[in-house]
Order: C-alpha cells, then sequence, then structure tokens
C-alpha cells in the first residue's frame, strides 16, 4: 500500500479518504488514490459539448438505463502529468489523446470535446489537483478522461445525453514486478479483436473481454496475456493493456494499426523516439514464431511506459530474454522517453505541454 497508515483509505473513496500527508512517494503502485476534483462536462446527442466545470472528486449519479450502463457506449483515455524540478507540471502530447477519443466517439456513436476543450480541460483538472503531482522522479499524475452515454435507452439506439469527466490519481509503476521484467503467456483460445470490431479504438468493452484471460494468466503466476490475431491466429496483437515490441538486431518491429490494434501513444512515440536513435523499425504483421529468437522484447503503454519482458511462454514452451532487468535497446528508449517526458532532454518533437 503506498499509504503509512492503511487505515486512511477505510471503505470510502471519497477525497477525505486520502490525505496528501499519509502519502509515500516512494511506494506508489497503480491504484486509485482519490484526489481534490474531477472535471465534468455534459452535451446531448447531436449537440455539442459547451462548459465544463470541476466539482469535488466523488461519486457520480447514473440512471440506471444510462447508455453507458446497458449497452457499453463508453471511452475512456489515458495521460500522465510529471512534476520538473523546477515545479512546474508537463502533459505529454494531449492532444494525442484528444484526437484518439474523438476518433472513438466516431466510432461508438458520441459526440467528443474538441481537442481543445480536451486539452483546457486536462490543465484546469491538473492544475486543480496540482498537489498530488508526486515529486520528479516518484512517479507520475495518471489523468483518466471518460467518456460516457450518461442519458437513458432502453431499446438499442446511441444514448440522449453524454458526459466527458476526468479524474486524477498519483501513480507509480503499473506491474506488480516494479521495473523488473514482466512474464506473458500467449493466449490462443480467447481474443481481444476482431476485424471490423472495436479493436483499433479506447472502448471500455475492449478492457472487460480481456479479464477472463488475464485471470487466468495471474493465477498461474504470470503477468498479464499477449493477444494473437483471430483469423489466423498466428499474428502477434497486443498485451491487454499495452503494447508490444519486438527486437532483433537493429531492426525493431511492431504489429501494425490495422484495426484491431490500439493505437497507443507511447507506441507512437517509440517509433519515433528509436528511428531517432538509429534503429530501424518495421509495423508490419509480426508472426508469434519471431518470438522464438527474438533478442529482447519489451512492452509500451501510457501506464506501463516502456516495460521489459522477460519471458513468453507459448503452448508451453517458454523463451526467456535477457538475464535480470531491462535489456539494452528497451532501457535505452524508456530513458530517452522518460527523460523527454519529465523535461530533463531537450524537447525537439514539442511533445510536452507545461
Ligand atoms: C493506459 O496505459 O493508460 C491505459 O489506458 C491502459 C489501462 C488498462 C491502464
Amino acid at each position: 500500500s503506498p499509504f503509512k497508515n492503511a487505515a486512511v483509505l477505510s471503505d470510502s473513496y471519497s477525497s477525505e479518504a486520502s490525505k496528501l500527508a499519509d502519502i509515500e512517494w516512494d511506494n506508489l503502485g497503480f491504484g486509485l488514490l482519490p484526489t481534490d476534483y474531477m472535471y465534468m462536462m455534459k452535451c446531448s446527442q447531436g449537440g455539442n459539448f459547451s462548459k465544463g466545470e470541476l466539482q469535488r472528486f466523488g461519486n457520480i449519479e447514473l440512471n440506471p438505463s444510462a447508455g453507458v450502463l446497458n449497452y457499453g457506449q463508453g471511452l475512456f483515455e489515458g495521460l500522465k502529468a510529471y512534476r520538473k524540478e523546477d515545479g512546474n507540471i508537463l502533459l505529454f502530447r494531449p492532444e494525442e489523446n484528444a484526437l484518439r477519443m474523438r476518433q472513438g466517439a466516431e466510432r461508438m456513436c458520441m459526440p467528443a470535446p474538441t481537442v481543445d476543450q480536451f486539452v483546457e480541460a486536462v490543465k484546469e483538472t491538473v492544475l486543480a489537483n496540482k498537489r498530488w503531482v508526486p515529486p520528479p522522479g516518484k512517479g507520475s499524475l495518471y489523468i483518466r478522461p471518460l467518456l460516457m452515454g450518461s442519458g437513458a435507452v432502453l431499446g438499442l439506439a446511441p444514448a440522449p445525453e453524454y458526459t466527458f469527466l476526468i479524474y486524477v490519481s498519483p501513480v507509480g509503476n503499473y506491474f506488480k514486478e516494479g521495473v523488473a521484467p514482466i512474464n506473458l503467456i500467449v493466449e490462443h483460445e480467447l481474443h481481444r479483436a476482431t476485424p471490423g470490431g472495436t479493436g483499433g479504438v479506447k472502448t471500455i468493452g475492449n478492457y472487460a473481454a480481456v479479464l477472463k484471460a488475464q485471470s487466468a494468466a495471474k493465477a498461474k503466476g504470470y503477468s498479464d496475456v499477449l493477444y494473437l490475431d483471430c483469423v489466423h491466429k498466428k499474428y502477434l496483437e497486443e498485451v491487454s493493456s499495452c503494447n508490444i515490441f519486438v527486437v532483433k538486431g537493429d531492426v525493431i518491429s511492431t504489429p501494425a494499426i490495422k484495426g484491431t490494434i490500439l493505437p497507443g501513444i507511447t507506441r507512437k512515440s517509440i517509433i519515433d523516439v528509436a528511428r531517432s536513435q538509429g534503429f530501424q523499425v518495421e509495423e508490419r504483421f509480426v508472426p508469434v514464431d519471431e518470438l522464438l529468437d527474438a533478442d529482447e522484447v519489451f512492452c509500451t503503454g501510457t501506464a506501463v511506459v516502456v516495460s521489459p519482458v522477460g519471458s513468453i511462454t507459448y503452448k508451453g514452451k517458454r523463451v526467456s530474454y535477457g538475464v535480470d532487468g531491462f535489456g539494452a535497446v528497451a532501457q535505452q528508449l524508456y530513458s530517452v522517453l522518460t527523460r523527454l517526458q519529465m523535461g530533463l532532454i531537450d524537447d525537439k518533437m514539442d511533445w510536452t505541454v507545461e
């Protein structure tokens, strides 16, 4: 627990339940620590989002017939804010999250905030909660924008009203392994996404759909599941909550974005960083067999950042990578990306927003 005294969380996840003074910044994992404020903005079907506002963080009220509860009309985003040594706070490519939410909203028949509305709302929410941004090097403030059909529907149809909401929580490492390599198992029965489906957008149902395989994998001691494509059952797709990269010599390969894979912002950033560091990056179909003679494998995501993979098990055969810790390539890319995100190196790409 990140709390010095576990009792402070009690049974209520209200903003009163977590006290800043009780947080052990060296011990943050990836769990909800309620903060002070959340952002809310509503609009009707066919309308536009107009004025949102901050309110105290807490439970929200929904009609039992809300579209999101009954028919899964919902999207989420994830981005992070880092505190710099000079006390200022940096966001990383927030307009990319705004654009991805707009693409997802189109697929899910929802109205979405404009890029400016999204980015402004993120800034307001982070500033209102700035005391919860961890000290430099201790983690980040995870920002979770939601878009949901909040209006009541009974017959299957787009909801009549939509809510855009942002809440935040200080976080550290995503996997319980910390920065140690994770162990994956390839799932060859269950699939995450289908061609023509919604795998390529960040809709909430994609994440419920992976829980069964993930739970089974965790029960067997694995960190998470690596999915294969559902047509050939042969090409890598992604891990439940992150994208995958395979390193062989100077070539880094990752599954191409083709509708079933989440277009990760960390994925896209790591591709650019790797190219700028002299690697050749290929976005293509990556056969599962390539895992057998890969030099390194790593995952990328906002929550997981760059996570080294220590082993992958496929049909009972376990392949291990490296000794302990990061492989050299993952380490190099992690270091460049996180130093950029924390404002420690020159941001030539203009990715950070103060
Ligand atoms: C993220 O990396 O921000 C995600 O949205 C993945 C989530 C399952 C934690």
